[in-house]
């Protein structure tokens, strides 16, 4: 039995949770996966009631519901809803939080769940005024903080967060967030690489020529220029979700599924991440900002004239790295990790190129020679495994064609629960197995850390592609050989 709990969200009006919060707890309303009286309490500064807090949301999340929203679930959401008026900023306001969420009247549950949904230089400033009034105590029912990444802004300020956390906040009590490890085809990786034979002997140096992964989105801004302008696609995105998913990808089979196991693994793998010397980072990163293009047919303003962009902003919204993993099984085998706003199409995917063949037995037909498989994993939107083979075309003549093994991984119809809803359950339920743990973020701001280095030092140029383009083919530079290049497609 799931125990109730008051869900407080600190930012409650802002981006992340209007896009993927306040949905993803409709959406568990929707499949009735939350506790019975639990409350959720939006703290914001406007100066707004329940009424309002209540209509404001039904509105906000009418287009974000699958299938429309469903008047009777939405009613039930609704009486979830409160609104407390407040600057997380001033310390005066955690002591009203604590006595309005203590009051009886209220009847809210005293189980509680912070959740960070504001700019990260702000996370300990809220951690610290929590604990000062003693709303980390467990004493009458379980405290939880969630921590919405980039944990920092560099390897030195996530030790600082991690300190400050730690002095009102138990490990236990912290969730650091990383919403891609909520996505299925993300664990999906695990099962596919441990539970398939066949597969591991070949998830190797001497099998494998390169791994790409890839996270591109259509998206622009959206209106995030205030944290995004400081932040950039290296912290937004590389530093969290791709290495994540560069770790599960290249780890090696945990001794158990223990969330202890697997971290140790994941943090291995981090560990042994080359690291690359401020000399040779250009060779290793690449970084770019989108200018103006066309995007479904129509056009979008270029980063720079987008509202709260700075005229002069060198901010990358498209990072391109090499790295390499000095371990037995992958050294000298580059991992290429790319992400990019406002690209030709929105797309995660783990793109494996293994090896060619030791001998060209078909060169001799009309067909250009044989290209070395493909294995791909498609994270979003097509969650699939596809393995391209060779085989012979019918017909008389030695032709051979590409044919896919596909396995889809979502069923029609079936239903499932996205990445923020299923993560945002597990913070409800008190299961932090895939949330991140300290050291896995400080070996992740490792990797990236020189590379912020050098390019906060390298201010004044950065190269640009057009939006709904694939990036700037510059980054081509980054391949080891000339037969490798970006795999673009499931
Ligand atoms: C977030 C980033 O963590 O992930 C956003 O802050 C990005 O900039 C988003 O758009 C991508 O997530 P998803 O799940 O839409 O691929």
């Amino acid at each position: 039995m799931v125990e109730s709990c008051t869900f407080v969200i600190f930012g409650a009006t802002g981006n992340l949770s209007r896009n993927k919060l306040l949905p993803a707890l409709y959406h568990l309303e929707l499949a009735q996966r939350l506790p019975d009286k639990m409350a959720i309490v939006g703290l914001g500064r406007r100066d707004w009631n329940n009424e309002h807090w209540r209509q404001w949301v039904a509105e906000d999340i009418g287009p974000k519901a699958r299938g429309g929203l469903d008047e009777a679930i939405l009613a039930r959401f609704q009486q979830r809803l409160h609104y407390f008026q407040g600057d997380f900023g001033e310390s005066e306001t955690y002591q009203r939080l604590k006595d309005y969420l203590e009051k009886e009247t209220q009847n809210f549950p005293s189980n509680s769940v912070f959740y960070l949904s504001i700019r990260p230089a702000e996370f300990s400033v809220v951690s610290d005024n929590l604990g000062a009034v003693g709303l980390n105590s467990e004493q009458e029912g379980w405290r939880r903080l969630v921590v919405e990444k980039p944990f920092g802004y560099d390897l030195e300020s996530a030790e600082r967060l991690e300190s400050r956390l730690h002095r009102y906040f138990a490990e236990s009590q912290i969730f650091r967030i990383d919403h891609y490890l909520g996505k299925g085809t993300v664990q999906n990786v695990f099962v596919f690489r441990f539970a398939n034979l066949m597969l591991e002997p070949l998830w190797n140096r001497n099998y494998i020529d390169h791994i790409q992964i890839t996270h591109a989105e259509t998206r622009g801004l959206e209106g995030r220029a205030g944290y995004y302008e400081g932040t950039g696609a290296l912290r937004d995105m590389i530093q969290s979700h791709l290495l994540q998913m560069l770790a599960l990808v290249a780890m090696e089979p945990p001794p158990n599924m223990d969330p202890e196991s697997l971290r140790d693994e994941k943090v291995k793998v981090l560990k042994s991440i080359r690291p690359i010397p401020a000399r040779a980072v250009n060779a290793h990163a690449f970084r770019a900002q989108y200018a103006s293009g066309i995007i479904n047919d129509k056009k979008v303003p270029g980063y720079l004239t987008e509202e709260g962009v700075a005229e002069d902003s060198t901010t990358a919204t498209y990072v391109a790295l090499k790295l390499y993993i000095d371990n037995w099984r992958w050294r000298h085998i580059p991992f290429y990790l790319r992400t990019g706003k406002r690209m030709a199409t929105t797309t995660s995917q783990i793109s494996i190129r293994f090896k060619r063949v030791p001998q060209q037995l078909f060169r001799h037909t009309p067909i250009q020679r044989i290209e070395p498989n493909w294995l791909l994993l498609g994270i979003q939107p097509d969650e699939c495994m596809r393995i391209e083979l060779h085989v012979k075309k019918p017909g008389l003549e030695m032709d051979t064609e590409i044919t896919t093994l596909d396995a889809a991984f979502c069923r029609q119809g079936e239903m499932k629960l996205d990445a923020y809803e299923a993560l945002l359950l597990d913070v409800v339920e008190g299961d932090n197995s895939l949330f991140l743990r300290y050291d896995e973020v400080r070996w992740a701001w490792r990797v990236v850390d020189p590379i912020l280095k050098v390019w906060a030092s390298e201010r004044d140029f950065i190269h640009s592609y057009g939006a709904g383009s694939w990036g700037p083919p510059e980054t081509s530079r980054l391949f080891d050989r000339e037969d490798q290049h970006w795999r673009n497609t499931l």
